[in-house]
């Protein structure tokens, strides 16, 4: 791999990072008002930057070996728009050399929002923006909204920004308020990257996240977190009904996993797949698959599939100091398809 001096013949000027994220409790509830509770996982993405002295941004991404000239104010295609978008709303003027190198998989763990913090950690710090940590995350989430086309909620780029790996970020993404919740004693985290590539991920939260709207407004609220009588969702035509189910459930199930033991939290994980599988539709066989040999594994106290969906990433709470082993046995059977990602 190059580095970014044998690339642009230059040091970067800057450089910054930030990490992918897993969500444990509260999937497709952000687009809601609702509750999520993401940690970091200890990959990274990495951002260098350096002025080019010239009126084109020159993007070079090491994990595609590919490079993508914008002219300044530009779009651009491909992968530009996460990086143009950070570099337009930020007012940047000038051509950037840009060096992207990142260890987060695609797909559910947030190697979008990873893209995003680190750009605008590195151009805050070229620039002397003034953004705190929240600022600078929702300027991320406006990328995705007004450049990628992704009408995402807010909470990946929050987790990136504020999340740590030793802790959950309980986030109420309506008053934006968070807390730093212990895992469970006696449990730590495993991440499998299923290896399902997320065809029609874009298109398919897009509808999602339509659907719940239209829920909102049949049910009379603004939001489907007002909706605290679960029963009121049966009145819906379907699948407004399913996913509006999906959407308060999870809101519960964060709320209740905030003290639990880890059975208990295992239990709300493995109620989060049925859900995601059964109301939201937004699993995958094959993952469904990998989830079932999970819990079905006697050191796991629960798993699901994490993320947008549509494939991508799984995660289990597992008995700790077991993770490394309980991954390998199950992606035994699974097949070679998948990945150990954390531990
Ligand atoms: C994606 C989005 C998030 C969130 C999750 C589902 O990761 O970027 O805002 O909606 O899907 O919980």
């Amino acid at each position: 791999m190059t580095t970014f001096e044998q690339r642009f013949g230059q040091v970067p000027e800057v450089t910054a990072s930030a990490p992918g994220r897993v969500n444990l409790l509260g999937e497709h509830t952000d687009y809601q008002g609702g509750f999520v509770l993401p940690t970091a996982i200890p990959q990274k993405t990495t951002v260098g930057l350096g002025r080019n002295g010239t009126d084109t941004h020159v993007l070079y991404s090491a994990n595609l070996d590919r490079t993508l000239r914008v002219p300044v104010g530009e779009v651009g295609e491909d992968f530009a728009p996460y990086l143009t978008g950070c570099l337009n709303l930020s007012g940047v003027t000038e051509g950037l050399n840009v060096y992207i190198t990142s260890e987060v998989p695609s797909g559910g763990l947030s190697s979008s929002a990873a893209l995003e913090v680190a750009t605008l950690r590195a151009l805050r710090e070229l620039y002397g923006l003034a953004l705190d940590d929240v600022e600078l995350a929702l300027r991320g989430v406006q990328v995705e909204h007004q450049f990628v086309g992704v009408q995402c909620g807010v909470m990946d780029q929050l987790a990136s920004s504020l999340a740590d790996t030793r802790t959950m970020l309980l986030i109420d993404t309506r008053s934006l308020e968070r807390r730093a919740v212990p895992f469970p004693a006696g449990a730590e985290v495993l991440v499998l990257d299923s290896g399902v590539p997320r065809r029609l991920a874009e298109s398919g939260y897009n509808e999602r996240r339509g659907e719940v709207e239209e829920a909102a407004r049949l049910l009379g609220v603004k939001e489907l977190r007002d909706v605290t009588d679960i029963s009121v969702v049966e009145a819906l035509p379907s699948p407004l009904k399913e996913r509006a189910r999906h959407v308060v459930s999870e809101n519960a199930r964060v709320l209740e996993g905030l003290e639990a033991d880890a059975v208990t939290f295992g239990g709300l994980m493995n109620a989060t797949h049925a859900s995601l599988r059964d109301d939201y539709a937004v699993s995958h066989p094959l993952v469904d698959d990998l989830v079932v040999l999970l819990q079905a594994h006697p050191d796991v106290f629960g798993a699901r599939i994490t993320g947008a969906g549509f494939g991508g990433a799984v995660v289990a709470l597992v008995r700790e100091g077991t993770a490394a082993a309980v991954g390998e046995a199950v992606l035994a059977t699974y097949g070679s398809l998948g990945k150990v990602v954390v531990p």
